[in-house]
């Protein structure tokens, strides 16, 4: 009897436990957003997403003693041992990425100046990052990696979109903001080396940034920058910092010790032409109090 009394309880409380971890797992899915839904958020910031296309983004040179390595279907992929300008994150010297760029338009079709999107096709996979110029409003977007982003990528528009993007939950744990920090965009000598068609003097990645350029990321499922008040739209300069050279054009910009290229040693103003470092005593003084800054926000970069 007693032990008959004791299986219907085990059995009981494990049929309630199981109920509770499928409502829990039910709940978790209908708040995490798919890709189209976040897609849909950035739309409202940014105009319909363009067709993103590997044909509209230009390849990025490595060279070596100053020689360009040709791109060749046998060597396309293959990271180099060494070359001049090395990518700042990443495979230092991977053959055959491509950046893109693609001017934002209105609902109506018109052109809009003030958003710019730039793709950012590396080893394989697909980045974009969406801008508006004038509100801040930023989209990070990413393709899932098990697909391939130069057989074509489906818009909002188009069906499958949600097959071939990351959902913003997946997207948002990447972290992209932990290092596109005080602006969206990162300029390295290797990525600046080319340049707008349009502009050949400007590199193709948008030179946007002040200290106040506003700058804010669309998604629930993505953390504020590191050092910024959630939901700010400019940076907060920390009192420690104020009066320091590095903050007079752009907000502090964290570089941490595993990249190829420490961007924060090049000599500034960007865009990169060269690979020359800083070596004047004051800057090294002021570059140093960043690091130190940066440290205090002890940003994890992998977890
Ligand atoms: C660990 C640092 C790091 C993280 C994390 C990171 N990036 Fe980047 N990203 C870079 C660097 C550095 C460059 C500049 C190219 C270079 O030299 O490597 C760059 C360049 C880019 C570009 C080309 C435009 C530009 O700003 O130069 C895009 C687009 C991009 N990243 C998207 C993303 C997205 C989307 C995520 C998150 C899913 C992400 N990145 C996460 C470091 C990072
Ligand atoms: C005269 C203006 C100016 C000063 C002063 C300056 N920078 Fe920059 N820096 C730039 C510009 C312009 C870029 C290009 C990037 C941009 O739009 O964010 C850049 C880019 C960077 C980057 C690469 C990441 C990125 O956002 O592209 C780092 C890191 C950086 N600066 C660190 C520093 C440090 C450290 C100091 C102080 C020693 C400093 N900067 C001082 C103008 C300046």
């Amino acid at each position: 009897m007693q032990s008959k009394c004791l299986i219907f309880l085990a059995v009981v409380s494990l049929l309630a436990f199981s109920y509770l971890l499928n409502a829990t797992a039910i709940e978790e899915k209908a708040a995490a957003r798919t890709a189209l839904m976040h897609a849909r958020e950035c739309e409202k910031h940014l105009g319909p997403l363009p067709k993103f296309r590997y044909e509209d983004a230009i390849e990025i040179p490595i060279t070596q003693n100053g020689k360009r390595v040709i791109v060749t279907a046998d060597n396309i992929g293959k990271n180099l041992k060494s070359c001049d300008k090395p990518a700042a994150f990443g495979a230092p010297c991977q053959l055959g990425n491509r950046v893109g760029r693609y001017q934002g338009i209105k609902a109506n079709g018109s052109p809009n100046p003030d958003v710019v999107f730039v793709t950012f096709f590396r080893d394989g996979g697909l980045g974009v990052i969406g801008h508006n110029i004038k509100t801040g409003a930023t989209c990070f977007l990413s393709v899932k990696d098990e697909v391939d982003p130069r057989q074509g990528l489906p818009t909002p528009d188009e069906p499958k979109y949600n097959k071939a993007w990351q959902s913003p939950t997946v997207v948002g744990r990447d972290g992209c903001v932990k290092c596109h920090m005080a602006d969206p965009f990162l300029h390295s000598p290797w990525i600046d080396q080319v340049r707008d068609p349009k502009n050949p003097d400007k590199p193709l990645v948008p030179l946007i940034a002040d200290v106040d350029s506003p700058y804010f990321v669309i998604g629930k499922e993505f953390p504020a920058p590191p050092g910024r008040k959630p939901g700010a739209i400019h940076a907060t300069i920390p009192k420690q910092l104020e009066g320091n050279m590095c903050v007079a054009c752009h907000a502090p910009q964290c570089v941490p010790d595993f990249f190829n290229v420490k961007l924060d040693e090049l000599k500034m103003s960007a865009p990169f032409h060269t690979m020359e470092m800083e070596t004047r005593e004051q800057w090294v003084k002021d570059r140093e109090a960043v690091r130190e800054y940066c440290r205090s926000l002890d940003i994890q970069y992998f977890d």
